[in-house]
């Protein structure tokens, strides 16, 4: 049984116009997505920017309205209670968020941002708090005198480890961790993702990595979605994403990866080029008239691996 299951999420934002501000129209962020996430097991959201991945981990967080679609805990339909505050489930579940710089209230203390969560579900003594939130400064690489300073005196790395070390005050089961590391140089990233390994580790812990980069996802999460327009075009484990991608949008994406290798780079752009011309050329195959997103259908008869076409097509495309 899945950790967490969600089935057919739809969250539509509404327009105002007018001098009344009346409903005009719907942006409709996430168009209806289902996935499962694993105990212990990273599920990487990728897609570029304003395709709903931030809408979808909040939506998980109860902090959207839903517009449709269910959302399943530990196997019970809790889709109705993931609003409420200081319910279980919303001790099991936190998000580590895109901005870190607005995020962390500037106002605060390090010790009052970790212990926000422990003071909203737990009754501890001043030095007991203590206690926990140096554990947990200890646990992403700080020190106890860290907790008396304020997200200004931080790096960015080190207020991004603030984050993860707030995140985990509950031991929550899962993390909704949106583009954690985006924000950071290459070699701090590194730093973070190791840190956010060691816990997931320590802690069972199941994580939602959502980024626009396939690159930094890539040893961080056993399974794979790809996003765009506000569904998901292909889905599937590591293997099937990086070994096989099969819509010309997953392609695209892997073939803008980086190449750390400097005599590869001549032939990097010409494979980029090649696959921007072959993006363009088939893109009326594999999106509807209107850019819509097909439905997902098992590629070559696989259970782990789904890619968005046509029911018509299906066999020539993959
Ligand atoms: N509160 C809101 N009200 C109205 N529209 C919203 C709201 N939040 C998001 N949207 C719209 O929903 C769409 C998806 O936004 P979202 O933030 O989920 O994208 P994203 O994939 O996280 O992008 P990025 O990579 O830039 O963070 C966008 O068109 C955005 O403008
Ligand atoms: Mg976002």
């Amino acid at each position: 049984m899945a950790l967490l299951e969600v089935r057919d999420l739809k969250v539509y934002f509404p327009i105002r116009g007018g001098i009344f501000g009346r409903v005009v129209g719907h942006v409709r962020a996430v168009d209806g997505v289902s996935f499962a996430v694993n105990e212990g097991e990273t599920l990487g959201l990728i897609g570029e920017s304003g395709s709903g991945k931030s809408t979808i981990g909040k939506a998980i967080l109860g902090l959207v309205p839903l517009a449709g679609g269910s959302i399943y805990f530990n196997g019970k339909d809790i889709t109705r209670y993931i609003g409420k505050n200081r319910s279980s489930y919303r001790k099991g579940v936190q998000m580590i968020f895109q901005d870190v710089h607005s995020s962390l209230n500037a106002k605060k203390r390090v010790l009052d941002i970790i212990a926000e969560p422990l003071r909203n579900f737990e009754k501890n003594t001043p030095k007991e708090e203590r206690k926990k939130v140096d554990e947990l400064l200890a646990i992403v690489g700080m020190s106890n005198e860290d907790a008396l300073k304020y997200p200004h005196e931080f790096s960015g790395g080190q207020r991004q480890r603030i984050g993860v070390a707030r995140a985990i005050a509950l031991k929550p089961r899962l993390i909704v961790a949106d583009e954690p590391v985006s924000a950071l140089d290459l070699s701090i990233q590194a730093q973070v993702l190791n840190y956010m390994k060691d816990v997931q580790e320590e802690f069972n812990l199941s994580y939602i990595f959502i980024s626009h980069d396939l690159g930094v996802v890539r040893h961080m999460c056993e399974n794979l979605t790809i996003m765009h327009n506000s569904r998901f075009v292909e889905t599937g484990t590591r293997e099937d994403i990086y070994g096989n991608p099969s819509h010309i949008y997953t392609r695209r994406l892997i073939a803008s990866i980086p190449d750390v290798d400097p005599h590869k780079r001549e032939e990097n752009e010409s494979r980029r080029q090649a696959l921007n011309d072959e993006y363009e050329r088939l893109y009326a195959n594999y999106y509807k008239p209107d850019g819509g997103v097909y439905d997902l259908r098992s590629a070559t008869g696989s259970g782990t691996h789904f890619v968005a076409m046509p029911t018509d097509k299906g066999e020539e495309l993959i």
